[in-house]
């Protein structure tokens, strides 16, 4: 039978379950009590989660977790993280403790603009487009007057407005080219908003408006984040080594692209970890930061390494484009949490500190990876989670860890080790 339904998002939230039971869990009648498990006894939150999206029926948990001991450009700073993956935080916050030692994490926003288009196809002649361009460009600024008003107050706006000839690579194909500043939002509705005017005011019989948004791809959005160091004072039995080892990772990275793919996931392991934490948009990030790993034509790591005069350096540059303010960021209470915490920072800030959890996260990867191999650390979080799942007390788990210290983990070896342990 056809499980096509109309109208589904007109009924109410048990309808829809009851619904959803009967066509897709039909041997499952405690599917209701598993999502109603994780409704918030707030009603009133519990509204403001169902109208982010359509159709909600309960709510996702993810981990939300701190990593401490961030030092960056001289402040103090703790840094939440939302990310189920059960190594990223503590690893997040043994490095944040190394470099807060070593002098922090140094970082610098290079550029905050972006980019929005109005794609539209024309079939006339060259001269003709570009000679209307000219005479209407004021004209198509002023039209978004009522939009960027508040936006210029705040000291954005649009900054610029360019006719691009593509034709060479489709037919008759050309944009309006649009840059913007957007301040501490990360802009989406106020760009797409200028895009739409500025195609409905450019629009003629002949000039056919294909489509207006915004660019996620924003390479004039930068932050650099850096550490550096004595290499003497990276520790460890043979830093110079370490170090030297360090940077060919970082290398393999720049020119493999294979390795690079996963060296730069290690990378948005911190950084979606905070954009998510900030109520930001992970999605955006995601695409804006991997179409810049390929801007030299391969896809490259998207952190860099140098050692010279004795001197190691690890550095990230990556395109960001967030908001503190609309958004999300204001509405999820969790996300305004962590904002909070991270002392109310403008986007700028944020670009700075998101780029440091994306740098920690990989100088904690390659330095596992380089040494003692990843499996040690995810192992010692899988034992724990096996361990809690068994209800292990703290004493259990000093014994187990020890124990499992040389091992390999699996389940079925913790589980047969534990009852030994309690019998
Ligand atoms: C796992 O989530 C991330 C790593 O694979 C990153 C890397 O290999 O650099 C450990």
């Amino acid at each position: 039978m056809s499980k096509i339904i109309s109208g589904f998002s007109k009924l109410s939230k048990q309808e829809k379950i009851d619904w959803l039971s009967k066509n897709y869990f039909a041997n499952q009648p405690e599917i209701t009590n598993t999502l109603q498990q994780y409704w918030n006894a707030d009603k009133e939150l519990q509204a403001l989660h169902d109208d982010f999206i359509e159709n909600t029926i309960s709510n996702f948990y993810l981990p939300y977790g701190v990593a401490p001991n961030f030092v960056i450009n001289g402040r103090d700073y703790a840094i939440p993280m939302v990310v189920e993956e059960s190594s990223v935080v503590a690893a997040a916050s043994k490095v944040a403790k190394f470099w807060s030692t070593r002098g922090g994490f140094k970082a610098t926003v290079l550029s905050t603009t972006k980019i929005g288009q109005v794609h539209f196809i024309y079939k006339g002649k060259k001269e003709d487009l570009h000679a209307y361009f000219n005479q209407q460009k004021e004209h198509l600024l002023a039209a978004t007057a009522s939009i960027t008003k508040n936006m210029e107050k705040r000291g954005g706006g649009i900054l610029d407005l360019v006719l691009v000839d593509k034709t060479d690579k489709l037919e008759h194909y050309y944009q309006l080219h649009v840059t913007f500043e957007t301040v501490d939002s990360m802009g989406a509705n106020f760009i797409n908003s200028c895009l739409e005017t500025i195609a409905k005011a450019f629009r003629t019989p002949d000039i056919e408006i294909v489509m207006s948004i915004l660019s996620n791809y924003v390479p004039n959005c930068l932050v650099r984040a850096e550490v550096s160091c004595p290499i003497k004072d990276l520790g460890g039995e043979n830093p110079r080594e370490f170090a030297e080892k360090f940077k060919q990772a970082v290398q393999i990275a720049e020119i493999e692209p294979y390795r690079a793919v996963t060296h730069n996931k290690g990378i948005m392991n911190g950084i979606d970890a905070v954009v998510l934490a900030t109520g930001n948009d992970f999605r955006a990030i995601e695409a804006g930061a991997h179409a810049y790993a390929t801007k030299s034509g391969s896809y490259s790591s998207l952190t860099h390494c140098q050692i010279s005069d004795d001197q190691f350096k690890f550095w990230i540059e990556i395109p960001l484009a967030l908001g503190t303010v609309g958004g999300l960021t204001s509405l999820h209470p969790m996300a305004k949490l962590s904002l909070d915490m991270l002392q109310k920072p403008s986007a700028k800030e944020l670009m700075q500190i998101i780029a440091t959890a994306g740098l920690a996260q990989n100088y904690a990867a390659l330095n596992a990876l380089t040494t003692s191999g990843i499996q040690q650390g995810h192992m010692k979080m899988h034992l724990m989670n096996i361990l809690n799942q068994l209800g292990a007390t703290a004493d259990e788990k000093e014994e187990m860890l020890a124990y499992f210290k040389d091992k390999t983990v699996t389940h079925s070896a913790v589980v047969d080790r534990f009852n030994d342990l309690r019998n």
